[in-house]
């Protein structure tokens, strides 16, 4: 067992790793292939990562639908010394729809509760923040779930949430973060540490490529133009490098010790040994404040590219919920 530092979720939710590790590569939908050897890989990852103590783990419903929790319940569903992060749909809306899915959750899972429940992305401008975090509320009430958060969430929205909670609390925003990603800075990031809400930092390798990855090789990486921008962004991966030469560690290790020098938890992708391996030691490493100062400035201009505030899955805003749930389960998950 490796020593992993560890920080509280929200203001009095449970204490968890650094580092969390994320799940959707082992849906596998739109990561690529799934075979026999393929998830031999993803359940050792599991099992080492338990091992080594970085026992935070995020996964969701529309991940393969259902198919990455079910791997992650088969693993290490009734540890008690994981803690599981899981996400109702956004099309999720109604009080019995969300209480529904959690119920489903907690099967795949094989957990007598989901330890933190978020809602994926925020409801279409049809539906109302309030009923949904109150939905979240009762899932914990039936003893199906224990904390709640929220994912993707806006600043207008966020504000909206806490407001509306009655008896929980909305310990954690999931959101798009990282080195060539930090449009959550100009607002989002500073309401979030004043109402108390931690920081979960997704896709905080750029999809790979502040690992490294230059290819576009599967559906998750053409679809994402962070991936794109930064996979050709010579001058934040030379500087990535360069600090990372210094430090004696890889690329992937800085981006994401970066991302914990901010006060957030990364979710890194994993569904190999050696992704579990480099997230225990980033989630080891203190960045100096040198190696800070220079990530943050060959990383300014993603403070605005990608708009004035944050917008990530915003879009699906428009579309109603039943045809939003249609496409997704037409699709059979992501
Ligand atoms: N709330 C949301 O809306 C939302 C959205 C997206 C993601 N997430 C969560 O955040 C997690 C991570 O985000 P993400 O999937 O966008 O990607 P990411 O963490 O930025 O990148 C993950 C990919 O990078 C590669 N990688 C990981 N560690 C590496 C290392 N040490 N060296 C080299 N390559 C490495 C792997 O690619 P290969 O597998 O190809 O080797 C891995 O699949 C997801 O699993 C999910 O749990 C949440």
């Amino acid at each position: 067992m490796v020593n992993v530092s560890s920080i509280v979720l929200g203001k009095g939710g449970p204490r968890v790793p650094v580092v969390g590790l994320g799940l959707w590569q082992a849906g596998f939908k739109m990561w690529g292939p799934r075979d026999e050897d393929a998830l031999r890989e993803v359940r050792e990852a599991i099992s080492l990562a338990v091992e080594y103590g970085l026992t935070l783990f995020d996964t969701a419903e529309v991940y393969g639908h259902g198919f990455s929790e079910s791997l992650l319940g088969e693993v290490a569903g009734n540890r008690d010394d994981v803690v599981v992060i899981s996400k109702v749909a956004g099309y999720r809306v109604t009080r019995r729809g969300v209480v529904k899915a959690v119920e489903g959750m907690r099967r795949r899972l094989r957990r007598d509760a989901v330890d933190v429940v978020l809602h994926h992305w925020p409801p279409s401008v049809h539906s109302s923040v309030c009923s949904v975090v109150r939905a979240l509320e009762e899932a914990v009430e039936r003893g199906l779930a224990k904390y709640i958060g929220v994912s993707n969430y806006p600043e207008d929205l966020l504000e909206r949430a806490v407001e509306c909670v009655k008896r929980h609390e909305i310990l954690v925003d999931q959101v798009q973060y990282s080195l060539a990603y930090r449009v959550v800075e100009r607002g989002l990031k500073p309401l979030a540490e004043r109402l108390g809400v931690t920081i979960m930092a997704w896709s905080p390798l750029a999809k790979g490529a502040l690992a490294g990855k230059t290819v576009a090789d599967n559906k998750a990486r053409k679809n994402d133009p962070v991936f794109e921008a930064a996979s050709t962004d010579e001058e934040l991966l030379d500087v990535l490098r360069r600090v990372a030469d210094r430090l004696g560690a890889s690329m992937a290790q800085v981006a994401v010790a970066w991302l914990i020098a901010k006060s957030a938890v990364p979710v890194v992708g994993f569904r190999k040994k050696r992704h579990v391996e480099e997230a225990v030691a980033a989630a080891k490493l203190q960045l100096p404040s040198w190696a800070v100062r220079e990530l943050d400035r060959a990383s300014e201009k993603y403070v605005s590219r990608w708009g004035g505030k944050y917008g990530a899955v915003q879009n699906l805003r428009w579309v109603p919920s039943p045809i939003q749930m249609l496409v997704l389960r037409l699709m059979g998950g992501v």
